[in-house]
């Protein structure tokens, strides 16, 4: 009896101590002080896509940057001033992320029917679902209540997102630092889809490497070339760049991955079963990447009185 007593003190405790973790955050947060804040984020990011598809994936990469980098707290959309080094000049970002601007919109619209309520950081984390749904994908329930950082780090930028060379032990390790698994880096590597990717990112991929498929391998070597034209860009998805479905998981099967870290997602090693499923399978890659952005959305978020809500989602209040 008193071991089935302490057990249960024991489990309530652990469950505690995980709601803590994930800081509190829930899926009515807003429900009180700004009811309107999920579709007026909708409408925005479907404004924005109608007004160029690409945007999608932009603010969706948006969120993972985030993410990544100390927490979903806002710190990749702070600009660089006087007394703060932004993350945008980071390797992985200088020159490559984008969407600042619909961030911007979104965010003034947010203001104007509930001032000062409601986080860059969740706005974000809010487009980056909307983003999805509007381009095909899968929908889930946004958790809620992240605040904003007052800082950046570039440095921890640089260090956390992974690179497009990382072979596959390498980007386990990279997700696993962020306490998401295997499984779930799989899944959330299926956000290649959609967007686009820089020929400078590629190159090596397409012309110094066996595991790709020739016929693939000449069509985008079309349009980057040897040396030269580092900005051009090659649809990450070649057949539907702007449709969220399972097609990344069949272009790895048939050797057609963009980037040397997507094939590394199946060349032989231990996520190629995890691959063969998913691209039998558009429900189940839709299921698993739904709970696997809820759990990177759950990344070391800011709550309570920490941080601060932004007004100018580009620098501390
Ligand atoms: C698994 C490790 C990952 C690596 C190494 C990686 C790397 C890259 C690289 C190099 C690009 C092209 C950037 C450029 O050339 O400017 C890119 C684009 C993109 N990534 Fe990833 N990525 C990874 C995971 C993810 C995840 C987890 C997501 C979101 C859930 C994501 C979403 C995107 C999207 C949507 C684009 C296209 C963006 C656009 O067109 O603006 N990536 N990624
Ligand atoms: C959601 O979280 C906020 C802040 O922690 C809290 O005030 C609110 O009661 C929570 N709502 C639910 C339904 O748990
Ligand atoms: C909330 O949005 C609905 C339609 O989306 C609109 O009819 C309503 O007036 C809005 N309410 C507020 C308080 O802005
Ligand atoms: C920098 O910080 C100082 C002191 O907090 C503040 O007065 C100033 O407005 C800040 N400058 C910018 C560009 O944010
Ligand atoms: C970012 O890109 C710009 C423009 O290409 C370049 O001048 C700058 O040196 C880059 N910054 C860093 C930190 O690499
Ligand atoms: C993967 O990359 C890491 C870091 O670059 C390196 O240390 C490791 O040896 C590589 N592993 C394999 C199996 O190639
Ligand atoms: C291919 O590999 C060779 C030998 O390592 C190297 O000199 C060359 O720069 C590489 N080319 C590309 C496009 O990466
Ligand atoms: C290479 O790609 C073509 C066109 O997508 C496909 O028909 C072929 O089966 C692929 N080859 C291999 C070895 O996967």
């Amino acid at each position: 009896m008193t071991r089935a007593l302490s057990s249960i003190a024991c489990i309530t405790l652990i469950f505690l101590g995980f709601s803590k973790v994930n800081g509190q955050l829930n899926s009515t947060f807003y429900d009180s002080t700004c009811p309107n804040v999920s579709s007026t984020v909708q409408a925005a990011v479907q404004q924005a896509i109608a007004n160029e598809a690409r945007m999608g994936a932009s603010l969706l990469r948006l969120h993972f940057h985030d993410c990544f980098v100390n927490g979903c707290d806002g710190s990749i959309l702070l600009d660089d001033s006087v007394n703060i080094t932004g993350e945008k000049t980071a390797g992985p970002n200088n020159n490559s992320v984008r969407g600042f601007d619909v961030i911007d919109t979104i965010k003034s619209q947010v203001e104007a029917i509930c001032s000062g309520v409601v986080s860059c950081a969740d706005i974000l984390t809010l487009a980056a679902r909307d983003s999805v749904v509007a381009l095909g994908g899968p929908t889930w329930t946004v958790q809620l209540g992240r605040r904003d950082s007052l800082t950046a780090s570039l440095s921890t930028a640089n260090s956390n997102i992974p690179a497009p060379t990382s072979n596959l032990s390498a980007l386990i390790s990279s997700f696993s630092n962020q306490g998401l698994s295997t499984q779930d880096m799989i899944a959330l590597s299926g956000a290649h889809t959609i967007g686009q990717a820089r020929c400078t990112v590629f190159r090596t991929h397409i012309y110094n490497e066996t595991n790709i498929n020739s016929t693939f391998a000449s069509s985008v070597q079309a349009n980057c070339p040897l040396s030269g034209g580092d900005n051009n860009l090659s649809p990450l998805d070649l057949q539907t760049p702007t449709t969220f479905d399972n097609d990344y998981y069949m272009n790895l099967m048939s050797q057609s991955g963009l980037l040397h870290s997507d094939q590394e997602l199946f060349n032989g090693g231990s996520a190629d079963s995890q691959v063969t499923t998913y691209s039998n399978n558009q429900n189940t890659f839709f299921t698993d990447f739904a709970s696997a952005m809820v759990n990177m959305g759950n990344i070391n978020p800011l709550t309570g009185s920490s941080g601060e809500v932004r007004t100018n989602c580009r620098k501390p209040n």
